[in-house]
């Protein structure tokens, strides 16, 4: 019989839709490998919910786009020795247990989500599975009993109602779920666009200015961060820095490491021109070793393959055992 559990279990994914921006490395990926030894790490890529908005996924690149954000992620510090990276779709209990849950979850529950509104807005027609993405990422977070869902900020509307999800199915038919809680930075839960400070950074934007990709080249990432905006301002105070100054500081702060009030310091009274050029310098110098490791990564596909499905069917273990329960909890086979 298995002991008592001695590590939280970590749960996390990425939509392999776009190129990753610095929002994703610094709200989420960031905190997965700072946080990678401590617990049972889950890292998923989350294709299945890539499919929910199909006239932005191009269905032809899709499975290499999945292998780019998996080979992103060992790039960037998660070492699949110790934690699983794997592909959604490879563990087919993802959607069976979404089904289950969305034959629970109230729709007035799915109503009040924030995130259906601000991505149906302007779409011609919006798909079912788009109204029910956050049941699919409650069956994702509750399969693993997670403990820990590292996210930026605007995840905690999906993980709030993971819990409610997992309350009532534990009224219904008595099966306990673990009750996740999520786990955001305390600076670098939301980057904003550098092309406007007051909207969260997204892979959504037509604007070529409002992310840095992760791949994007050195001279690429200088010429966006020049044309950042800032305010009416020349120089930096640190005392009362404004959204977009902050913003800057937020992104030099994830990779040059230190505090806070060091990235402050470090700045303080300097004109803007110089901040912008510290940060690419600093962004710059932090994407080179990612980027080295993620062509190399992607030139070995057939290695990247073979350590995926190691980690599905380690994945599939789990799901699997959680599975068995539910179906004898609802009575299915
Ligand atoms: P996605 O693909 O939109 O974003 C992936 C992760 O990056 C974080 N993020 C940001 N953090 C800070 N600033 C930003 N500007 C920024 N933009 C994105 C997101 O918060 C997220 O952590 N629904 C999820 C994917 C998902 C998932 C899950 C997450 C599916 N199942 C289970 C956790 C657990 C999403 O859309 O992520």
């Amino acid at each position: 019989m298995a002991g008592p559990k001695t590590r939280k279990t970590i749960f996390s994914g990425i939509q392999p839709t776009g190129v990753l921006h610095l929002g994703n490395l610094i709200g989420a990926i960031s905190l997965w490998v700072r946080e990678q030894d401590k617990h049972d790490n889950i890292f998923c890529v989350v294709d299945l919910h890539a499919l929910t908005i199909p006239e932005a996924i191009e269905a032809k690149r899709l499975r290499a786009s999945s292998l780019d954000v998996a080979a992103l992620y060992v790039a960037c510090g998660i070492d699949p020795d110790k934690s699983i990276i794997f592909l959604q779709s490879q563990v087919r209990e993802h959607a069976e247990l979404a089904w289950i849950l969305n034959c629970v979850t109230p729709m007035g529950w799915m109503n009040r989500m924030t995130q259906f509104k601000s991505k149906s807005e302007g779409q011609e027609s919006v798909g079912v599975g788009l109204y029910a993405y956050p049941i699919l990422q409650a069956a994702d977070i509750l399969l693993y009993h997670t403990d820990l869902v590292p996210v930026g900020e605007d995840q905690r509307q999906h993980v709030e109602i993971t819990q409610d999800i997992a309350q009532r199915f534990e009224g219904l038919f008595g099966y306990h779920f673990t009750r996740p809680e999520i786990m955001v930075q305390k600076v670098g839960a939301r980057v904003m666009g550098l092309d406007d400070p007051e909207a969260k950074m997204s892979k959504s934007s037509t604007n070529p200015r409002h992310a840095i990709g992760l791949l994007d080249e050195p001279a690429v990432i200088l010429k966006k961060l020049k044309s950042a905006k800032t305010d009416s301002r020349t120089a930096v105070d640190a005392e009362d820095p404004g959204a977009g100054v902050r913003n800057l500081l937020t992104i030099y702060h994830a990779f040059a490491g230190g505090s806070w009030d060091e990235a402050l310091r470090r700045f303080d009274g300097q004109g803007y021109g110089a901040l912008k050029t510290g940060v690419a310098e600093a962004v710059i110098a932090g994407l080179e070793p990612i980027q080295r490791r993620f062509h190399a990564l992607r030139s070995e596909e057939g290695e990247l393959m073979a350590m995926l499905g190691r980690s599905a069917e380690a994945a599939a273990a789990r799901a699997e055992a959680t599975m068995r329960d539910v179906r004898a909890a609802v009575g299915i086979w």
